[in-house]
């Protein structure tokens, strides 16, 4: 007799949900792409996904989210989404990660959105920033943010069986933040592929083991820092973090808020339910996704779809009818 695959009935799988979510939110803000407009391309893409997400029963709370209440009237730190019904979630959204990338029609843009337990997910509060290294499994045990990055890299490469030449560590193009480290990578060899934003896309690309990626690496937002988290808890891979306050306002403002802005933020910290759900939308072309694309019919959608309990990763390729679009453009006129 054949074994049945599971002998209990599978449970709701929120994740194949929250992909309606972020496509939607896709597709709103793929129709400002290129237009330069980037704050237009993130309301559509907030209306787009606050309405969405009224669909789904839940009791969420969101953590991450636009800023506060009085910067953002729709998806602000704090604000209850859902009917109420169980379960109680934390919710991250960014639903236009990359404004500047879609305003310019540059690759990369996604439309993210990741759900934990209630009380579960890492809360960024004032620090924007955070410094970050992420890689796949296999070289996990390698990422340290005090080990100077070149000498990681050669040993990624020694793990890997290959040279330092052949590693490749991806980073915000922000030489304000980054150029000891740029240079430290330059006197070892390595390579260095710089992106202008989106370093979500980036985490994912770096702890995906058939990626031409190795490493992230850089200063970016804490907020990204953790929505990366949440994905790199379901895909695999590890990710640190560590807070980066901007000067002495933001350092005091960290210390009155009891954070530790030297400890060492892994993904477990990070976002440590135990049940994650995570799904990415592409705005416009990148490696990991593709972006909105248009024909006669309407449009198609390439979307990452994942859940840390099963480890279940699905692409999932959708059309979407011309009738749905113009409801949208029509919620955007309106
Ligand atoms: P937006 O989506 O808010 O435009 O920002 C995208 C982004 O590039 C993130 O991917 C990254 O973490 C952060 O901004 C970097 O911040 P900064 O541009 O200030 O260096």
């Amino acid at each position: 007799m054949p074994e049945p695959i599971q002998d209990t009935v599978p449970d709701r799988n929120l994740a194949l949900e929250l992909v309606r979510v972020t496509e939607y939110a896709a597709l709103a803000a793929a129709r400002w792409t290129g237009r330069g407009d980037k704050l237009a391309a993130d309301q559509a893409a907030v209306d787009a996904m606050r309405l969405m997400l009224g669909s789904i029963q839940m009791d969420g709370t969101v953590v991450i989210g636009e800023g506060e209440k009085d910067e953002a009237p729709m998806l602000y730190n704090g604000e209850r989404i859902g009917d109420g019904s169980p379960p109680e979630v934390d919710i991250a959204v960014d639903p236009l990660e990359g404004t500047t990338l879609c305003a310019k029609g540059m690759s990369r843009a996604l439309a993210v959105i990741a759900l934990s337990e209630r009380g579960t997910m890492f809360d960024p509060g004032p620090i924007v920033y955070m410094e970050k290294i992420a890689g796949s499994r296999r070289i996990a045990h390698l990422l340290d943010l005090d080990r100077p990055l070149g000498e990681t890299m050669e040993l990624v490469a020694k793990e890997k069986g290959t040279g330092v030449e052949d590693v490749t560590v991806i980073m915000l193009d922000r030489p304000d933040r980054h150029s000891e480290a740029v240079e430290d990578v330059r006197r070892v060899g390595g390579r260095i592929r710089f992106i202008e934003h989106g370093d979500v896309s980036a985490a994912l690309d770096a702890v995906d083991e058939n990626s031409t990626i190795d490493l992230l690496w850089g200063i970016g937002g804490t907020p990204e820092g953790v929505i990366s988290a949440a994905a790199i808890k379901c895909v695999g891979g590890q990710l640190l973090g560590r807070l980066w306050p901007r000067d002495e306002t933001e350092r005091s403002a960290a210390a009155d808020g009891g954070y530790d802005v030297t400890e060492i933020l892994d993904v477990e910290r990070l976002v440590s339910g135990e049940d994650v759900f995570f799904s990415a939308t592409g705005v416009t072309d990148g490696d990991v996704l593709s972006g909105v694309s248009y024909d006669a019919e309407g449009a198609e959608t390439e979307s990452l779809v994942t859940r840390s309990r099963s480890n279940t990763t699905r692409r999932i390729k959708a059309r979407h009818d011309r009738a749905k679009l113009r409801e949208l453009s029509g919620q955007r006129a309106g």
